[in-house]
């Protein structure tokens, strides 16, 4: 299973970030984070991290025409050639067709479906590695040690700056408003696959891994 051009959509917290670094693993295949690269230019304070942390902290998303560029630029490095697993991009209807025009048809678009309630409970209890960005929960999926991150042993895992209440709440509102409607510009080009992502991240990697197989 290599060569695949796909993506992940849902709501936030809806384990798109858990889900794609599994995948990316398993099928060798690089995972493309517009998140995790506003993240990375965020820390840097870039003037594009600057720029984006407004719209991030706030919960809003970042204009169309800056996550476009870094997407573009991106998909243009070699590792990305023979396939990859975009994650938090497409999420408005402009950047979906500025995918198509950039010659990228996604084979499979994995839409994994939680509710708002199991949004929030995730979202207020996630933690992050600041140093290689490696996600935990607080009870769903707590690091071994207290406060110490698994992957790279950094001690001091943090709570992502949007993932504050108030910004919890934003950010649904602009997923409902702004990424949703993108469900059925997908299932109309026949590459949509729901997924039930409230079951545990074990059992949602291979739901998915059966749904690419058949
Ligand atoms: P981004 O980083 O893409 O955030 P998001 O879409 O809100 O998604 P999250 O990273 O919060 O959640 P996730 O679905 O990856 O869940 P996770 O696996 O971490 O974007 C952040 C911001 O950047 C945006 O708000 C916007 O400002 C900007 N941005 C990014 N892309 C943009 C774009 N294209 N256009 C414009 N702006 C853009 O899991 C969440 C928690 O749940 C974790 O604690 C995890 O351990 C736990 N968990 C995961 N799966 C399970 C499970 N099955 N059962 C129980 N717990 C689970």
């Amino acid at each position: 299973m290599s060569g695949y051009r796909m993506m992940m959509l849902g709501p936030p917290g809806a384990g798109k970030g858990t889900q794609a670094k599994r995948l990316a693993q398993e099928l060798e295949i690089p995972h493309v984070s517009t998140g995790d690269m506003l993240r990375d230019a965020k820390r840097r304070d870039t003037e594009l991290g600057r720029e984006a942390a407004e719209y991030m902290n706030a919960g809003k998303l970042v204009p169309d025409e800056v996550v476009i560029g870094i997407v573009a630029e991106r998909l243009e490095q070699d590792d990305a050639a023979q396939g990859f697993i975009l994650d938090g991009f497409p999420r408005t209807r402009p950047q979906a067709e500025a995918l198509t025009d950039m010659g990228v048809e996604l084979e499979a678009v994995i839409n994994i479906e939680v509710s708002d309630e199991e949004v929030v409970r995730r979202l207020g209890g996630r933690l992050s590695c600041p140093e290689c960005g490696a996600v935990y929960h607080k009870e769903a999926n707590p690091p071994s040690q207290d406060d110490v991150c698994d992957k790279c042993g950094n001690r001091g895992l943090v709570t992502r700056d949007d993932d504050r209440p108030e910004a919890i709440k934003q950010r649904l509102a602009s997923y409902h408003r702004q990424t949703a409607p993108l469900v059925e510009f997908y299932e109309q080009r026949g590459v949509l696959e729901a997924i039930a992502g409230e079951a545990g991240p074990d059992e949602v990697t291979q739901e998915i891994l059966d749904r690419l197989a058949d």
